[in-house]
């Protein structure tokens, strides 16, 4: 494609112009866009780019593996992992309100690079020369919406731009800023990543943090997880990955509900299933999953999931409602 290779040798050029010849880090995250702005920023300078996973705590099962294996083995980039899991739950430890979920995550995750860079830094004591840039996979949404577009109000502090601490230490490399994600995906195939990388459904940085509705704990993460896992692999089984946009699954933690699951009552939590449908996330409607379908992740969620005894279908499009639940 003509436009999107426009779009490579342009930001290429331009990255490399701003960059020169320092070195840079890049948080991968798993999904569409880290995975793309750290491939654009590779090409542009090479081994001069190291990628940083921050493992939160706050990810789905099997995320950090498919991390280390199918982006690593399919690019060569050099990455550094940082378990940064107790760090993120004694930030989050009674914090209920959305907003604030959202800068504590987001400020750990810039601590959680300060402290990448530093044992980087202090690694190659050789050159002795920090590390200054950090690349973003930001989008056009993520701007707009953040209150960073012309005009607008700010509905959500998505992480990676209004949850940013004052004190950063680094300058920024955004090179998808002005770009939607169906470009983000074109240009990622343009970039040769595998189709695996490419067509992920958009996951939130902060996580299965904010589709906790309640406090944030280990027993919860769990809980979502497991339950989680089950409705992905039943979407997936019933080739419907490529017709819907993503679809988050909600712990209503602090809600609780009597069931009867195997020998007697329980008093159990609901969990939501968020099907959406959309073209660039700024907008969506829920995706009419078929029946069948839906009944087979409720069924397996309650019995598989004990904790969960309630499966509901969020029936509501953005607006008025957002598609994460915080
Ligand atoms: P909302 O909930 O605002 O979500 O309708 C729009 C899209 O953005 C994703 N999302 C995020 N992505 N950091 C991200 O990288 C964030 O803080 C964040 N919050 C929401 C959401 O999953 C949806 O695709």
């Amino acid at each position: 494609d003509w436009r999107t290779g426009n779009v490579i040798e342009e930001q290429v050029a331009r990255i490399r112009e701003q960059v020169g010849t320092d070195r840079a880090i890049c948080g991968l995250s798993g999904g569409v866009d880290s995975a793309v702005a750290a491939a654009l920023v590779h090409e542009a300078i090479g081994d001069q780019l190291i990628c940083v996973f921050v493992d939160h705590g706050l990810l789905r099962q099997d995320e950090r593996r498919q991390v280390e294996e199918d982006y690593v083995a399919s690019t060569g980039v050099r990455l550094v992992t940082v378990d940064a899991r107790e760090r993120f739950m004694q930030a989050l430890a009674g914090v209920t309100d959305p907003e604030e979920k959202r800068k504590i995550i987001g400020r750990e995750f810039i601590r959680a690079f300060e402290q990448a860079e530093r044992d980087l830094a202090a690694e190659a004591a050789a050159d002795g020369e920090p590390i200054r840039w950090l690349v973003q996979g930001t989008l056009y949404p993520d701007v707009v919406e953040s209150g960073g577009g012309s005009g607008t109000a700010n509905i959500k502090s998505h992480h990676n731009v209004g949850g940013l601490p004052d004190d950063l230490q680094f300058k920024l490399v955004e090179p998808l800023r002005a770009l939607f994600k169906d470009e983000v995906r074109a240009i990622g195939r343009e970039l040769g990543l595998p189709e695996v990388i490419v067509s992920r459904q958009p996951f939130p940085g902060p996580g299965l943090g904010i589709r906790i509705i309640g406090e944030v704990t280990e027993e919860r993460l769990d809980t979502l997880r497991r339950a989680d896992a089950i409705a992905r692999a039943e979407l997936t089984a019933a080739g419907l990955d490529g017709e819907i946009w993503q679809c988050p699954v909600v712990l209503l933690a602090d809600v609780r509900s009597v069931g009867v699951q195997g020998d007697g009552r329980t008093y159990g939590h609901p969990i939501v299933l968020r099907p959406v449908s959309s073209e660039d996330a700024m907008t969506a409607d829920w995706t009419r999953l078929p029946y069948d379908v839906l009944a087979r992740i409720s069924n397996r969620i309650t019995n598989e999931v004990p904790e969960v005894n309630r499966v509901v279908l969020d029936v509501t499009s953005k607006p008025p409602g957002t598609i994460e639940w915080e």
